[in-house]
């Protein structure tokens, strides 16, 4: 059954540097954007309608890299003590023989309520296929169709132990695809040789012209500067005319590169088109590892890569798992991060990382995002008054709206204040924000 309709009264509409205090009124009819007008220029008509009370309508946010099949498994069958990425991914290969379909699915469904609780409308999750049984990428499969009324799902075919560095490993990608996988994953900086690297490449770009699906590899997750295979991916991305339907994930060896090198790669991946997606959460604390002092970051040059006008998002990557035993599923906790490695605190530069969680991962995902008339009704009200002041406050999504149905809100947390001497006590609905 549609909708019965919704009206959200006072909402101040993303992008706030083109609407700026301006307050406006949005008027939802089935699961479409029917009318975006001025505060009471338009009548609710007998639609449910929410006070939005000044604060933020954004797009939903987008986790554009997520591992849902790894999530909540910390300590499982122990912790990763070292904090290494190959530890985790050690650790991972004792704990993948005990996945069970259930297990997975029970799982995955809790991180996916967590990020959908924070306002996050379309999760792109790699799955690991490195198993000859696929237990996890069938769990998800099925979980993908079941989640949908609350979240777009997409599902990456992922290689952890690597294509050609893993028994049956082509045949295995082959099968994920034909069981439904939206997209290619890849791994080539993990295979065992450099010419194994590039092998993985081609295969996966030859598998995306069998298959029309487009790649979203991790790509140079390391530290080591000779770790150069996205300019093997930009390469193959012209030679075969898939301009905007590649991602990069990680691409941490950007941070080691010498700027010549890095310069002349950031041209190549402007003209490919491929989008870089940072995930900040894991690669500060996985990256920089074998370094003593000065450490480096680990993080891609995510602020040269969006000055020089490529498509850059930032993903949550892992939720609770061996690579990273933190996170609660919030691509605002992944954004606050990556703005803080990235430097990217000038004033604008706070809007325009706010970009990297919602429409630049969404074009990636080459799906239409914002609020619009005629747009889906996909969007949230945040309790805050302009994307700068959601990057520092992660605030509550009071409501999570998707084909025009609310499908999460949340009440924010108040605390409240008592001075010695006094009766009356100071209430803040929002440390940090207004009293
Ligand atoms: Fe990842």
């Amino acid at each position: 059954m549609a909708p019965a309709g919704l009206f959200v009264r006072n909402a101040r509409i993303h992008p706030t540097t083109s609407t700026g205090e301006a307050l406006s009124d949005l008027a939802v009819d089935g699961d479409t954007i029917a009318a975006i007008a001025p505060a009471g220029a338009l009548p609710p008509d007998g639609r449910p309608e929410l006070d939005a009370a000044g604060c933020l309508l954004s797009p939903p946010l987008v986790d554009p890299h997520v591992h849902m099949d790894a999530v909540l498994t910390v300590g499982e069958p122990r912790y990763n003590e070292s904090g290494t990425l190959i530890e985790g991914i050690f650790t991972w290969a004792e704990r993948k023989p005990s996945l069970t379909h259930a297990d997975v699915k029970a799982r995955a469904l809790e991180a996916i309520r967590w990020e959908v609780a924070q306002g996050t409308g379309l999760i792109r999750s790699h799955v690991d296929v490195c198993d000859p049984n696929l237990v996890a990428l069938k769990a998800l499969l099925e979980l993908r169709e079941e989640v949908r009324d609350i979240v777009d799902l997409r599902l990456i075919a992922f290689p952890q132990d690597g294509i050609l560095s893993f028994p049956n490993g082509k045949e295995l990608m082959r099968e994920a695809m034909r069981l439904g996988c939206d997209v290619i994953g890849g791994i080539p900086h993990y295979e065992w040789t450099r010419d194994d690297g590039v092998e993985e490449v081609h295969f996966l770009f030859d598998l995306a012209r069998e298959t029309g699906a487009p790649i979203d590899l991790h790509c140079d997750e390391t530290d080591d500067e000779q770790s150069r295979f996205l300019e093997v991916v930009a390469a193959r991305t012209m030679r075969d005319g898939m301009e905007g339907r590649v991602v990069a994930g990680h691409t941490t060896a950007m941070g080691s590169y010498n700027d010549n090198y890095a310069f002349k790669l950031i041209q190549i991946l402007r003209r490919a088109g491929v989008t870089i997606v940072a995930n900040p959460l894991d690669n500060i604390v996985l990256q920089g590892r074998f370094d003593t002092y000065p450490k480096r970051r680990g993080m891609t040059r995510v602020k040269e890569l969006d000055a020089a006008g490529i498509n850059v998002a930032c993903g949550h990557d892992s939720i609770m798992d061996p690579w990273y035993p933190l996170g609660r599923g919030s691509m605002l906790d992944a954004l606050s991060m990556l703005v803080h490695v990235a430097q990217m605190t000038g004033r604008a530069e706070l809007f325009r990382a706010y970009e990297m969680v919602t429409t630049n991962p969404a074009r990636a995902a080459e799906v239409p995002w914002g609020v619009k008339e005629g747009l889906p009704a996909n969007f949230v009200v945040f309790d805050c008054a302009d994307e700068a002041e959601a990057v520092r406050l992660r605030p509550a999504a009071r409501w999570v709206v998707r084909g025009g149905r609310i499908v999460a809100e949340t009440e924010p947390a108040r605390s409240v204040i008592h001075r010695a001497g006094s009766t009356t006590p100071v209430s803040f609905i929002k440390p940090g924000g207004a009293g």
